[in-house]
């Protein structure tokens, strides 16, 4: 960004892809972290005097507009942020945006109606996505990618449309990637990776990748269940990935082999019913060996004595990688996992990485001070790929 800034952007419109895509509750953002990290590099295009058009998706609408996925909350925060007014589209690339980004001043900044308004952002048809990505470019004269929780994703604002205008990266996608090489290039050991999270289905290419990579892999959330059901024990009534069973098996034997270790649960939290989120009313939870969870009882959380061993394993690490919550942290009962993991983090003297939206906004929610982590990542899909070594199309775009 800093060489398309010095080659002069004043009077220019500048396309900004974020990924501003943000918890809500009604029109009430619940975690602002990813409107206030993509700050520096629109204010940097404002204060050089470019027309600046930020653009982002928010949830996943069926390519047509729908009021519940509306960015409109999303342009009043970060006209707070900015300290400056910021001109809301109220369509992407219809009459609404080409009037709002034909009246943006130099230095001023508009915000376009959600991109997954329009079924070519996220078409699996290169002629679709093509048409869509041409829309958009006509929009501006230069393109900034700094979506970076986005750029696993194949889409027109992500990899078609900066083929269609000089392009640069943004200062987050710059932070983001740069952190993320120290944890693929010349990591410092011991190396542990943290992972969480419902389901294992998600995690497994990651997994797969650092077992050749990580010391130890710390396992929590929901899928530690279907680690625990694949050394044999009982689970109850705790979340199952029965069809993912021997994928896990063949991860435990492989991680034998290697002197990997995989740190597991010895106890955890359980109550007969998933707890009410809504109410937060008291879940009674009981703590139970994790190799025999009674029948009738759902583990939500790990226990007090995993909590202490995963605080163990991660006081003596050099580099520490964390995705994903360790139990149901929404409420208060099973927040403790969660918060000795994060803790945990904050306590050891490794190079610490937070990575995805789940577990950044855990850190902000159970009221832990962000900036005291080492690198709290807007990605969380895209964090996750990036490590497995997969190639990013929003990535790729950019390198020619
Ligand atoms: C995310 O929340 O991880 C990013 O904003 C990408 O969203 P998506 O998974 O809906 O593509």
């Amino acid at each position: 960004i800093d060489e398309l800034v010095g080659e002069g952007v004043s009077g220019k419109r500048v396309f900004v892809r974020a990924d501003l895509n943000v918890p809500l509750d009604g029109d009430t953002i619940t975690d602002d972290g990813r409107i206030r990290a993509a700050v520096p590099t629109i204010k940097k295009l404002a204060e050089s005097g470019a027309r600046v058009v930020v653009a982002s998706h928010l949830g996943r609408p069926k390519g047509a507009p729908d009021p519940q996925f509306s960015l409109a909350p999303v342009a009043r925060r970060l006209g707070e942020l900015l300290g400056t007014q910021v001109a809301f589209a109220t369509d992407t690339v219809g009459a609404g945006a080409k009037a709002t980004v034909g009246e943006t001043a130099d230095g001023g900044v508009t915000l376009l109606e959600n991109l997954r308004f329009n079924a070519g952002e996220t078409s699996k048809d290169d002629a679709e996505r093509g048409a869509f990505a041409d829309e958009l470019a006509a929009l501006a004269d230069a393109y900034v990618s700094d979506g970076f929780g986005a750029v696993h994703r194949k889409h027109a604002s992500v990899y078609d449309l900066p083929a269609r205008l000089p392009h640069a990266a943004g200062y987050l996608i710059a932070t983001e990637v740069g952190v993320l090489k120290k944890l693929t290039e010349d990591v410092k050991r011991p190396y542990a990776v943290v992972l969480g999270g419902a389901k294992v289905s998600d995690k497994l290419g990651v997994i797969d990748h650092l077992l050749g990579k990580a010391d130890r892999l710390l396992i929590g959330g929901g899928m530690a269940y279907t680690f625990l059901k694949a050394k044999g024990y009982e689970v109850g009534k705790s979340l199952l990935q029965e069809d993912q069973l021997p994928a896990v098996k063949g991860y435990l034997e492989r991680a034998e082999e290697l002197g990997v270790e995989f740190v597991l649960p010895v106890d955890v939290l359980a109550a007969p019913e998933f707890p009410d989120l809504k109410t937060k009313a008291p879940a009674n939870p009981t703590a139970v060996a994790a190799d025999a969870i009674p029948a009738e009882l759902e583990g939500l959380d790990i226990g007090p004595e995993s909590r202490k061993l995963y605080a163990a394993k991660l006081a003596d690490a050099a580099t520490v990688f964390w995705n994903g919550p360790m139990g149901v942290f929404e409420h208060p009962d099973f927040a403790e996992g969660t918060k000795a993991v994060a803790q945990g983090l904050l306590d050891s003297p490794a190079f610490t990485v937070v990575g995805g939206g789940d577990s950044a906004a855990a850190v902000r929610q159970l009221g832990f001070d962000e900036n005291t982590f080492g690198h709290i990542s807007t990605g969380g899909g895209a964090s996750l790929e990036y490590l497995e070594g997969k190639t990013l199309p929003g990535l790729a775009a950019l390198e020619d």
